[in-house]
């Protein structure tokens, strides 16, 4: 049993040839993937795939997509929620580093969507670009009330350890997989299990064997390895306990 918790297969990247993308994931021993969206249309389409293929969804409103952020969205994001598919709000959080949205969009939709959360008692998926220390003070405030996962985790160690406490996972992604990524490294080998989920952010940061290209559920494989051969166990046990991890986070 593998879950990718992370796949964005609604992208357009995925428009000629989605039926194969998902057809090489459950060869590859994929048994789930939690389709995750970043701006209305991208919600609504994810929901549909999910239906589709048997998978499921996560609604939000990427910081990126935050500067039109309205209580209008908010309802839209509301209904979406009716549909059982939709397992989590996100990707939602801050992003610091490109910062397309203003700081105090991006604030302002965050924190509509936790309490969102809160109210339908959903997990979170969490985007966190260079906001490290905004993201821990919102999810102190928020402490007990609201629980997720911190996905594609660029933080530190210390901050690793700050999530878990206050209710959250570490999710791993491509990087995990560079030779540099010595933090990660670290990370993925001394965190306990239990605290792990795995994803591939397709299209986006391939593992290092496929790097600068298209990104895709199937590679999640190179990734558990890679977790598997830091932390010296077999691949299943990492796989089983990843899958483990998301079902109870997502209840899937
Ligand atoms: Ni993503």
């Amino acid at each position: 049993m593998i879950v990718d918790s992370h796949a964005h297969l609604q992208w357009e990247d995925f428009e000629l040839d989605r039926d194969n993308v998902v057809f090489r994931a459950k060869k590859a021993g994929v048994t789930s993937i939690i389709i995750v969206g970043y701006d209305l249309a991208a919600n609504e389409k994810g929901i549909k795939l999910a239906e589709k293929y048997g998978f499921y969804a996560s609604v939000g409103i990427h910081p990126h997509e935050a500067e039109n952020f309205s209580n209008k969205t908010l309802d839209t994001l509301k209904a979406f929620c009716l549909n059982s598919k939709v397992v989590a709000i996100g990707e939602i959080g801050l992003d610091y580093y490109k910062c397309f949205s203003s700081k105090k969009s991006q604030l302002n939709a965050f924190l509509s969507q936790i309490e969102l959360a809160k109210e339908l008692d959903k997990p979170i998926i969490i985007h966190d670009r260079e906001a490290h220390g905004e993201i821990i003070n919102i999810l102190s405030k928020n402490k007990g009330d609201v629980r997720g996962v911190m996905h594609c985790f660029s933080g530190s160690f210390e901050m690793a350890k700050q999530c878990i406490k206050l209710g959250f996972l570490i999710s791993f992604a491509g990087p995990i997989t560079f030779p540099k990524s010595i933090r990660l490294h670290k990370l993925a080998k001394e965190l306990p299990l239990d605290y792990i989920l795995v994803e591939t952010d397709s299209p986006w940061l391939a593992p290092q064997s496929k790097r600068g290209k298209r990104n895709e559920p199937a590679y999640i494989i190179e990734i558990i390895n890679k977790i598997a051969e830091l932390r010296n166990k077999a691949f299943n046990e990492v796989a089983e306990a990843t899958f483990e991890n998301a079902k109870k986070l997502f209840e899937i």
